[in-house]
């Protein structure tokens, strides 16, 4: 556990304003490196506080008949993919603690056919593999976490995943990772990996970073609490590499 840097400053916003938000968690990272796994290991450790989940797969574009029709074509890996200002416009609702519908992607049906509803909460964990890439998004988050798992390990659980959970062909899998999944993760996601405060080696395996993260956040989450009584606090701001 090694500790970068850690200076005591004064916030630039009003304290007012950022404490009365909740507290938002990036957590980015290649494909089936173990994010959504660490997440719901924050989570179950949070249990006592609001916690809400928002996935980056809900604000995939849905695919027109042509691009369905030629999908193995279709780049899924790439920041387009993405409807980032509806994510944005979600997160801003969410930050100011207003309930929104955010839609349920579809892996086979490659559309979102359902809404579900996400009420206000005390922490927003926002989880994908290019929740870093594009600086608004980055710059709604109070903490960022970039889980850091071995290439071939991933794409062996991806494989194991798609071919159970998607119904995908293990040949169509390994066209789309060296054609796509490989390059995007060399050209969008591996670059975004600097802006983290904390990486994690071996994402959910690794117990230790989870339970020092979650004491992290709860001393967040205490001078939240304190700032929201005494707006003037200054804050200390640590990077940690664990
Ligand atoms: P991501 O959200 O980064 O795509 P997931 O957490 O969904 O990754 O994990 C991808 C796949 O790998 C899932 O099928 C999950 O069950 C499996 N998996 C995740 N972490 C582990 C682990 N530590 N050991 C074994 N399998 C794992
Ligand atoms: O959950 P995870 O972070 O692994 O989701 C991202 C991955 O999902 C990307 O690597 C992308 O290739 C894949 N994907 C897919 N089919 C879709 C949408 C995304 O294989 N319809």
């Amino acid at each position: 556990f090694e500790k970068r840097e850690a200076s005591i400053e004064q916030p630039t916003t009003s304290a007012t304003d950022v404490y009365n938000q909740p507290f938002v968690i990036g957590v980015a990272g290649g494909a089936a490196s173990g994010k959504k796994t660490v997440c719901d290991m924050i989570v179950q450790q949070l249990h006592d506080q609001r916690v809400v989940l928002v996935n980056q797969d809900s604000f995939y574009n849905n695919l027109t008949e042509e691009e369905r029709a030629r999908v193995q074509d279709y780049n899924f890996d790439h920041p387009d993919a993405f409807d980032t200002e509806e994510l944005l416009r979600v997160m801003d609702k969410l930050k100011h603690g207003e309930a929104v519908d955010i839609p349920k992607y579809d892996f086979k049906s490659y559309k979102s056919d359902a809404l579900r509803r996400v009420n206000p909460s005390d922490v927003i964990i926002l989880e994908g593999i290019l929740v870093f890439h594009d600086p608004r998004v980055r710059e709604l988050m109070n903490m960022k976490i970039f889980v850091d798992t071995d290439a071939d390990v991933r794409l062996a659980r991806r494989i194991r995943r798609d071919t159970s959970e998607k119904d995908r062909d293990i040949g169509a899998i390994l066209d789309q990772y060296s054609k796509f999944v490989k390059p995007a993760f060399d050209d969008f996601i591996l670059p975004t990996k600097k802006y983290a405060d904390i990486i994690i080696p071996r994402g959910g395996d690794n117990h230790v970073a989870v339970d020092l993260i979650v004491q992290h956040i709860r001393t967040k989450l205490g001078q939240h609490d304190l700032c929201k009584i005494y707006p003037n606090l200054y804050v200390i701001h640590s990077t940690f590499q664990i």
